[in-house]
This record gives structure tokens, sequence and C-alpha cells, in this order.
């Protein structure tokens, strides 16, 4: 088989594209004329954010143990960003401008296009008339109860680390756990940006997966190496290619108001190095401001020394949309094979949606039946997927665009001897396997480490 090389050709509208065409990705409320910045997760993107997730807890909860999971609510009592500093200090400086009537972030004004004449950025041609800038808080409000009335103002949470702060006591109590230790949570989170776009990179909706790791002060700078280390060699590991992969730490004058060092995971996107997750020593600073703000004692206290002290935190905070997005990037690909071009997701095969595709060459003589066979058994080990519509070069292309590992193919010399064929996405070699012997090469495949194709192109 005649097979070109493949070249990094990704876009991010090839990207868009390839997620509506194929059902991972809808942009939201589109009957209506859409939402910006709102997103609709179709069948695969599900299928890959839950694989995302899932390596995620694996990392955190199976292959550890000093992590332990919580889920807490979206909707906190108002006292929680009081003290956390968001009321006072999750804004924006943001201008308007009275001419065009549109709202800039004061510090994207280099980066904006003018309303009147998109070539100029806002305040460069006589007609702009900015306004000073004035902070605009991030945070969604929305009231509890049946009337909006004093006290009834309610905050959508902007990060789900604040959840794990309010049980930290509980966590003491009933984990039997001591620093060091880790407290971690996935969920939904709430920013009301005003510099969105870039598809699913930033969004006013989106899930983070964050971890909050208690340690004995001293320790807080070792540990906080540690965390860099394991987070870059977990996005390694699912296949992003290091060359395309980055720690940055922060300058002084990024730092936000709790972190005393935070370095970012930075991904080379077709938009440029942008950050996946925030990797920050947060000191005592939530401990300390949610004592006060409580009148709750947050420590540790060591029963067999009587040692008492505030924990320090390490926190690893990345974005799941943003996570698949980069593991999308980093997947497209397009190559020839015997001069039809093709578009194939190099994805990890355990980030892959769907592992394995079951595929009857014709439909007759048998075949479906035997086929149906197959999937059934397949089913119960993986996400795997049956079709028999079309001829079989197209369903191939439909498996590679959604970055399904390996296709089973069943012909007429299955039904003789029980062997199938076994596709597989990235090398297109196949071989001929018998049929009992399928899913343990699948679960075998599946264990092996992989390397993505693309750092050999
Ligand atoms: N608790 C710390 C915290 O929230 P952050 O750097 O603001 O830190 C962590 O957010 C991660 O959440 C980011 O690295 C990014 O992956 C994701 N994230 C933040 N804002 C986002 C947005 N508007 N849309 C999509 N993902 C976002």
């Amino acid at each position: 088989m005649r097979r070109a090389m493949p070249t990094d050709v990704v876009t991010m509208d090839k990207i868009v594209s390839l997620s509506k065409r194929r059902g991972f990705v809808f942009p939201s409320s589109e009957i209506y004329g859409g939402l910006g910045s709102s997103y609709d997760y179709g069948h695969y993107g599900v299928l890959l954010k839950n694989n995302i997730k899932n390596q995620w807890w694996r990392a955190m909860l199976q292959e550890r143990d000093d992590i332990v999971a919580l889920d807490s609510a979206i909707i906190q009592h108002p006292r929680t960003w009081e003290a956390s500093g968001h009321v006072a200090g999750f804004t924006d400086p943001l201008v308007d401008c009275r001419t065009c009537k549109l709202r800039f972030r004061e510090d994207h004004l280099a980066q904006s296009a003018c309303g009147r004449k998109p070539s100029k950025h806002p305040g460069e041609t006589p007609e702009c008339d900015l306004t000073e800038a004035r902070d605009f808080n991030l945070m969604f409000q929305t009231t509890v109860g049946p009337v909006a009335e004093e006290g009834s103002t309610v905050y959508l949470r902007p990060e789900t680390a604040q959840g794990i702060f309010l049980n930290f006591k509980n966590y003491l109590q009933f984990s039997r756990k001591k620093p060091p230790f880790g407290i971690a949570q996935i969920g939904k989170s709430f920013r009301n940006e005003i510099t969105t776009g870039n598809f699913i990179f930033r969004t006013r909706e989106f899930e983070q997966m964050e971890m909050e790791f208690f340690v004995p002060p001293p320790d807080a700078p070792q540990w906080h190496q540690h965390w860099l280390a394991e987070r870059m060699k977990w996005w390694t590991s699912l296949g992003l290619r290091p060359d395309h992969l980055q720690l940055r730490p922060h300058d002084a004058d990024e730092l936000s108001h709790y972190s005393s060092a935070t370095s970012d995971v930075e991904y080379l996107f077709p938009i440029g190095w942008s950050e996946l997750e925030g990797i920050a020593n947060r000191g005592d600073f939530d401990l300390t401001q949610h004592a006060k703000f409580s009148n709750q004692k947050l420590e540790y206290v060591d029963t067999a020394t009587g040692d008492r002290y505030v924990p320090h935190v390490i926190e690893p905070a990345a974005g799941v949309d943003r996570a698949m997005l980069a593991f999308l990037v980093d997947a497209y690909d397009e190559d020839e094979i015997e001069g039809e071009q093709r578009t194939v997701l190099r994805l990890h095969p355990v980030l892959a949606p769907v592992k394995v595709a079951v595929l009857p060459l014709v439909r007759k003589d048998g075949q479906p039946e035997l086929a149906r066979e197959i999937y059934q058994d397949l089913r119960e080990r993986v996400q795997a997927e049956y079709d028999e519509g079309g001829a079989i070069g197209r369903r191939y292309r439909r498996q590679d665009e959604i970055g399904t590992p390996w296709a089973v193919t069943i012909d007429h010399q299955s039904l003789e001897d029980r062997t199938v064929t076994l596709r597989d996405r990235d090398s297109l070699t196949q071989v001929r396997i018998a049929i009992e012997d399928l899913a343990d090469e699948i679960g075998n495949r599946l264990r092996h480490p992989w390397r993505s194709p693309k750092l050999d192109g």
C-alpha cells in the first residue's frame, strides 16, 4: 500500500469543521442563531472528554494513594468568594467605545479590532471614542430563593478549587489523611469572559480538573517541582508531542493574588503557545482566608507531637475542554492512500472515542451475522462500533476521522476458518487473526506504550 508522509497540516478551521462534521462539538443553540462561545459536545466529543477525565482520575486516584476525590456544589455560600478574593479581585479592566458601542479588554486592545474599521485597533481611528478603563467582575451572578433581595445573591463558581478548601476540615476527619495529601475534583466552572473565540479554547462555561495538594510548609517548593514533572509526564504519556509542550514560569507581575510561584504547561496550538494547565504554589492563602471568614480552625494537628500548622497548597489546575482541543490538534493529520486524500485523528488509543470498528465486507453471505457476534463480544470489553453500510473504503475513512485505532473486517474467508483482518489506523497494516484471539489482542495493544506517528513523520 502506497502512503504519503504525514505533515503537520492542522489549522483551527479544520478542527472546527471536523468536530462538527463528525459529531465531536457543535456550536450551542444553533437553531436560534447560536450563543457566542457556547458549545455542545456530541457523541464522540462526550466519549473523548470522558476518556481524558478517566485518565486524569486514574493518575490522581488509582496510581497513587495520597489523593482522594470530591464533587462539590457549583453554587456555594457567597462568603466563599469574598474570602477567596474573587469578589474584589477577579476582574478584567474594560473600556467602552462610545462610537461603535463595543467593549474591549484594556490589556487586549493591541489584539482587538475596531468595530468600524476592523483593520485598525480600538482607539486608532479619529472616530474612536474610548472611555476610561473600569473593572468588570468575571463571576456570573444569580439569586437563590423566590425573590431577588439583599442577601440572595450567589455566584456560579469560577473555579472548582474553592469547594476543596471548604471541605478541608471534613477530609481531615473522615479520610485519615495527613499532609502531604491531595483532594481532586472535576467539574464545571463559569466565567463571564470578555475575550472569547478560538473555538473551545476559552468559553464562558468550561470543565476543570483541579487538585489541591496540602503539604507541610517547608516542603512546598519541592512538592511544586514534583507536580510540574508529574503533570508534564501525564500530557506526554497521552501522546502530546514533547516538542509541542513547554513549561513557562510566570513573571512576578503575572502571578495571581494567591500565588508565590506558578508555571503554566503550554501547548503549541495553531493560535500559538497557550496555557493548558497552571501549576501554582498557593501557600496558605486559601485556608487562612477561609479560617478568617468562617471563624473555623483550618489547620492540621499532629496528635502524636501536638504540632499544629496551616498546610501550604500546590495546585495543578487543567481545563478539560482545552485538553480536548490540544489532543485533537495534536492528532489531526492528512495523508494519501492510493491517490486518495485521507483525514485521520492519530489519537492515543486510550483516548480514542471508539477503540474498534467491526465491519462486514459485504452485507450478505452470513458476514453481517458473524460480524454482529464479534461486535457483541468486543463491546463487553471496549467501546466498539458496528457498521455495515456503504463501501468498505468509506467506512474505514469515517473511522479514521474519529480516530478509531483498529478495524476488524469480516470477509468470505472468516466464515470458512473463523479468522478476520485487523487493520491499524496509523500503519495501515492488516493482519489476519483468529476470532477467538481478537479481544486479547486489542487488550494487549491498548496496554502497550504509544508514541505519536507524527513524531516520525
Ligand atoms: N484554580 C486555579 C485556576 O482556576 P486558571 O489558570 O484560571 O486557574 C485553570 O484555570 C485551567 O482552566 C486553565 O489552564 C485552562 O485550561 C482552564 N480554563 C480557564 N479558563 C477557561 C475558559 N474560559 N475556557 C476554557 N478553559 C479555561
